[in-house]
């Protein structure tokens, strides 16, 4: 349950002043020490996976993993893509499980970045998902010194920030005021008079990247003038490698276990630090009294065909797999045959989406009303169609129903006619 929406989450922490680490995780270790951190000291948290480490770990496949950790959470989790390259990253992450995304155009012109931006937008919107913009360019890459990639931060303009918002209709925007991606040497200036004007001119949460390396009265400046996301990495793969060297160094047994002993709890210790240091540790229960939970929805067709042989379905389920799996929100299409050859309905749908916004958003997309129209319509029967929201399956009791599922409102109940308008 305690994956919420993370504008509300983030809304949360701007009006009460305080901010909540995105955290980049690579992997188990990294994954459970933040949970670990953010359980330990009831921190709302948001897990951040980087396009730029998906070389790293197959982004699919650790996906279930990071999602059944939020959900088994009992503090406050948001899921986020950071750093994704384009539109197409965006809805890959959606549709994997990422409740908020981040799409990285700051390297580019300000009329490509606007446009890339509002694409994002339009798309993550339809599906409920926050978006966060980048304006102005924190150089440096994450987890590398930051000398290595040496380009020209570009400060965030106060007037350019406002033009942006306004057009792009960004929920966060990650700002330039001094930070660098990565470890740097020296201390960095950091402008916070540019900070503070932004905020005033804005009014919306407002992000930091490149956390590693400022120092606590950095943070709480940074804070106090509007920041309530930090992003972080590099100080977390630092602690986790120490404690690889330290095992590297004392181990006698040096087969990989030995080896990764006691990165989870250093990667723990150092994420605490900062959820501490920002302000965000005691603010579980709130957020989750205030939030709204993210509570995916889905959409169930049982029905019947007419004029088409069993392979003739197959063909067209299998279609409707390939191509309703790809659209924006839509997590998975599952396809079923009745097992008994008397049920009523011989044949189903079972379309799962990230948020009730996609019930809308689904129907009216061009590929749903491509297929709807040309391969299921015409052959479908007798259907009956609904959309339902899961609910927390707690069990309560002998007087509950024993359903995990709610009815979030019957669409369609009808003949090959047509009657509703999904599928
Ligand atoms: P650091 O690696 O400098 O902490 O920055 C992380 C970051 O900004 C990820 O988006």
């Amino acid at each position: 349950m305690p994956l919420v929406n993370m504008k509300d989450m983030l809304e949360h922490a701007y009006e009460n002043g305080y901010a909540v680490g995105a955290f980049d995780l690579v992997n188990l270790d990294f994954l459970q020490g933040i949970l670990d951190a953010a359980e330990a000291c009831r921190a709302p948290v948001i897990l951040s996976l980087a396009e730029s480490h998906f070389g790293h770990f197959d982004f699919d496949l650790l996906m279930p993993g990071v999602e059944t950790a939020a959900q088994r959470a009992s503090v406050p989790v948001a899921i986020q893509l950071d750093h994704g390259v384009d539109a197409a990253s965006a809805v890959r992450a959606i549709n994997r499980g990422c409740n908020g995304v981040m799409v990285d155009y700051s390297h580019l012109s300000w009329q490509e970045n606007l446009a890339g931006t509002r694409e994002v937008v339009r798309t993550a919107r339809a599906c409920g998902v926050p978006v966060e913009g980048e304006l102005g360019y924190v150089p440096g890459v994450e987890g590398e010194d930051a000398e290595r990639h040496p380009g020209e931060i570009a400060y965030t303009t106060v007037g350019e920030a406002r033009a942006f918002v306004e057009k792009t209709d960004v929920d966060f925007l990650a700002v330039s005021v001094g930070t660098v991606h990565g470890r740097m040497k020296g201390k960095p200036k950091l402008d916070y008079q540019r900070l503070k004007q932004i905020n005033e001119a804005l009014g919306i949460p407002l992000v930091i990247h490149g956390g590693t390396g400022l120092s606590d009265d950095q943070f709480r400046r940074l804070i106090t003038n509007g920041a309530a996301k930090i992003n972080y990495y590099t100080a977390l793969a630092d602690a986790a490698g120490n404690a690889i060297r330290k095992n590297v160094q004392a181990a006698r047994n040096k087969g990989y276990t030995s080896l990764v002993t006691g990165v989870r709890d250093a990667v723990s210790v150092e994420a605490e630090r900062c959820m501490r240091l920002w302000g965000a540790c005691g603010r579980a229960a709130e957020v989750l009294a205030q939030c709204r939970p993210w509570a995916p929805v889905e959409h169930l067709i049982i029905y019947n065909v007419n004029e088409l042989d069993e392979k003739g379905v197959a063909e067209m389920m299998a279609e409707g797999r390939r191509v309703l799996s790809a659209i924006p929100g839509v997590r998975e299409v599952l396809v079923g045959t009745a097992v008994k050859d008397e049920a009523a309905y011989q044949y189903s749908w079972l379309v799962r989406f990230c948020a009730p916004a996609v019930i809308d958003s689904y129907r009216e997309h061009p590929d749903h009303v491509a297929f709807a129209d040309t391969r299921f319509r015409p052959v479908a029967g007798e259907r009956i169609s609904i959309d339902y929201r899961i609910v927390d399956a707690e069990p309560q009791g002998p007087e509950e129903p024993p359903s995990g599922i709610a009815a979030y409102g019957v669409e369609s109940r009808g003949a090959a006619s047509g009657v509703g308008r999904t599928l």
